[in-house]
């Protein structure tokens, strides 16, 4: 068995697959690895850790994947990237496939075993290969050190010879995995902290980490969450209301960080221009959503833009900004779930192909899509 280890080829991915720790736990399973050259480098790892962990460097991506059963990335692989990869591969990556069906017809037609990491199940079994939640944790608490940094004044409330500094105000738009960890960053510099969800259990979650919790709390909102613990898509109704509450307490605010999503829909759109017009200059909306359509209407992929005076920080590509720490966990989530696709006692790939997570998470296989949720419609 041999599993690969390519270069991510996407300008704004630093992060990799595979770490030193995790090489050494696929020889431990029997495998051989071949990592492409420099893939380790953005994320702080050199082409010598991988070595001395027991891995092989291939000088290019052909080299690495052109006879490997199991293919490692970070991002779905391009149509030039799948040039390098052998039918009947089993390529694991976070493949994105919401509305990407030129990208999936690709994958299949490459005839590979695509595997997408974000649509692991959450199960307790499968905690351990949560990718959403590995990086979103990490995203939450990079947006609070990057709203820090833009925001020209302190974080904790100081009282000092020459005065006192008051503590800034900050409000965290949706409490999942990413909003929970931006409120705790929030609340260990000092920060005074409020949130909003429109998921009930959230509210309880965010008061145990000495946030207040801010949400039109009706009907609707008390069936807002599906059985898979997820947000819907509120009605129109519920929305109106809960902009109204929200358009007054972001006035109060010098740091707003959205993090709302729903899966498989555009991000949803909660701070409006008015309501960055009503912050005061100096204040920093952090975006998280900003590469599905953003929380905020002002706010620019890629970019940190500015609206009188209020600074709208629209970073891609977050948990990518600490790649070191984002990889190690991404590679301990792939792993894991590789872990599961071989028989420990022969060493070899034995994929169970009507396993829970194998289901779930298989977009195609045999020249085809396989995964119901992505069917071509025509
Ligand atoms: P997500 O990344 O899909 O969304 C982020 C947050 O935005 C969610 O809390 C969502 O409710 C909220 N949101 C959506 N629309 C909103 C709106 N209009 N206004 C305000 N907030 C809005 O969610 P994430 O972080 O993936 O977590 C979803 C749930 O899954 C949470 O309950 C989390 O605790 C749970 N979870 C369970 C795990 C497990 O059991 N293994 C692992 C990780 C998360």
């Amino acid at each position: 068995m041999l599993i690969a280890v390519l270069s991510e080829t996407d300008a704004v991915e630093p992060r990799v697959a595979a770490t030193p720790e995790t090489v050494k736990k696929y020889k431990s399973l029997g495998a051989d690895i071949v990592v492409q050259a420099g893939a380790g480098v953005r994320a702080g790892v050199p082409d010598a850790e991988f070595e001395a962990a027991g891995a092989s460097i291939a000088k290019d991506a052909k080299s690495a994947g052109k006879d490997a059963d199991v293919v490692l990335k970070v991002r779905r692989p391009t149509e030039a990237e799948l040039k390098v990869i052998k039918p009947g591969a089993l390529v694991i990556a976070i493949m994105d496939p919401y509305g990407q069906d030129a990208a999936l017809k690709a994958l299949a037609e490459a005839k590979v075993a695509a595997f997408s990491m974000e649509l692991m199940p959450r199960i307790t079994r499968a905690q351990v290969m949560d990718v959403l939640s590995s990086q979103a944790n990490l995203a939450g608490y990079r947006a609070v050190i990057d709203a820090t940094a833009e925001y020209g004044r302190a974080m904790p409330m100081m009282m000092t010879a020459a005065g006192t500094v008051p503590a800034a105000r900050v409000f965290i738009m949706g409490a999942g995995v990413a909003g929970l960890q931006a409120i705790a960053t929030a609340r260990r510099l000092g920060a005074v902290v409020t949130a909003t969800d429109v998921r009930p259990a959230a509210k309880e979650q965010v008061e145990s980490l000495g946030a207040k919790f801010i949400a039109v709390e009706d009907e609707e909102f008390k069936q807002a969450e599906t059985a898979g613990g997820y947000a819907k898509e509120m009605s129109a109704e519920y929305r109106a209301k809960q902009a109204a509450l929200v358009a007054s307490h972001i006035a109060k605010q010098d740091i707003v960080i959205t993090t709302a999503l729903i899966p498989g829909r555009p991000a949803p759109k909660l701070v409006t221009r008015d309501m960055v017009e009503s912050m005061k200059p100096g204040s920093v909306v952090v975006d998280l959503a900003v590469e599905r359509g953003g929380n905020c209407e002002l706010s620019k992929p890629g970019e940190v833009a500015e609206h009188n005076g209020v600074k709208i920080v629209g970073h891609l590509n977050v948990p990518g900004r600490l790649a070191a720490t984002a990889s190690s966990l991404y590679a301990k989530n792939l792993y894991a779930f590789v872990e599961t696709l071989v028989d420990k006692e022969t060493k070899a790939l034995a994929v169970k192909w009507d396993d829970e997570l194998v289901k779930a998470t298989c977009l195609t296989r045999d020249g085809a899509i396989v995964h119901s949720a992505f069917q071509p419609t025509t």
